[in-house]
């Protein structure tokens, strides 16, 4: 009684946490909720692979409960078994069907590790965009061919594949966005290409996939799928960012001398970006600082002021009120704001 107790006990705590895994996740951050071609196939090989793996089990379960109960050893039955050495026919059985299991998910692994590397469109598609993403310890490069760059957040069309380049600086990282499609490493001196899918406008979430330091688990980023003629919009509106130079906003005029003072070295607001630090040229569109923290006032400050207290090991310097007065920080924050083009509209 107190073994069933005891067991009863156990099962029930597993049962909670399987429902509860259930809880966790995040919304557009899950391979098994596929938001894209690449993540559907994905996905449908991942159950193809469960029900393989379970109509074996099924099989051998079966043939081993009939084994135990059909030789049970009988009342009376002192004699030994016939003693048998091998069976060819068996043994070719139990061979041939396995590799016949494994060829069923060989071959629609082959093929679609090929195709999700291939780097260039086909060439009756017009107007394919590439895109060259870079790792850092912690954040994310976007430079795209129209000669700007992007951090953190990279916008891309709906309904096409979209082809990246990738490569890193510093360690090696892992670029995902589980809604879309597999994870790929970043390794510095190699290109690796990969291209995703997204079926919706959305925003996905990323991660990196490869421990790289401290930070590791905070480099998060987001991929924004927007409608082509949307995209557009946003390019054209990215690439005219490359020729400003002083803020059209002379409001912002004193947060703009500060930034020019303490940022621009390691961060480019126009064109492309440096190696640095993320590129703010939409800064004000971003709904997370650093990528993870919500753009708030308070938190800007405080990442400024300290940005080792958010993200370990980072890079950036901190700047302490010797640097950066309360009110400096003031005029700064609304300068960082006034970068956007799409209106202060934070995609969602
Ligand atoms: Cu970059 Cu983990």
């Amino acid at each position: 009684m107190k073994q069933v107790k005891a067991w009863s006990g156990r099962f029930g705590f597993l049962a909670v946490i399987f429902l509860l895994s259930g809880c966790f996740g995040n919304e557009n951050l899950s391979a098994l909720d596929p938001k894209g071609p690449q993540a559907q196939w994905i996905y449908d090989n991942m159950i193809l692979s469960l029900y393989i793996m379970a109509f074996v089990t099924l099989v051998v379960f079966a043939i081993f409960f009939y084994i135990i109960a059909k030789f049970r050893r009988k009342e009376g039955d002192n004699e030994y078994p016939k003693q048998v050495h091998g069976s060819t026919v068996l043994e070719i059985t139990w061979t041939v069907i396995p590799i016949l299991l494994l060829l069923v998910l060989f071959v629609p692994t082959i093929i679609g590790t090929f195709d999700f590397a291939e780097s260039q469109a086909p060439e009756d598609v017009e107007d394919a965009v590439y895109i060259d993403v870079t790792g850092h310890q912690y954040w994310w490069q976007f430079d795209y061919e129209e000669g700007f760059t992007a951090g953190q957040e990279v916008y891309i069309p709906t309904g096409e594949r979209v082809y990246f380049t990738l490569n890193a600086t510093d360690v090696i990282h892992s670029f995902w966005v589980p809604a879309l499609g597999g994870k790929i490493d970043t390794v510095p001196g190699i290109e690796n290409t990969l291209w995703l899918e997204a079926d919706e406008p959305g925003t996905y979430m990323g991660k990196c996939a490869e421990l790289c330091g401290p930070s590791h688990a905070l480099m998060d980023f987001k991929l924004i799928a927007l409608e082509r003629e949307d995209y557009d919009q946003w390019v054209e509106d990215m690439a005219a960012k490359a020729d400003v130079e002083q803020p059209e906003d002379s409001s912002v005029q004193q947060g703009y001398e500060v930034f020019q003072e303490n940022c621009i070295s390691c961060h480019a607001v126009s064109g492309p970006g440096s190696a640095s630090g993320p590129t703010l040229t939409n800064f004000g569109d971003r709904n997370t600082i650093a990528g993870y923290l919500d753009n708030t006032d308070e938190q800007l400050k405080a990442w400024i002021r300290n940005p080792d207290d958010f993200k370990q090991g980072n890079n950036m310097v901190p700047f302490p009120e010797s640097e950066i007065s309360e009110d400096e920080m003031d005029s700064l924050v609304a300068y960082l704001r006034s970068l956007n083009v799409r209106d202060g509209e934070n995609a969602e």
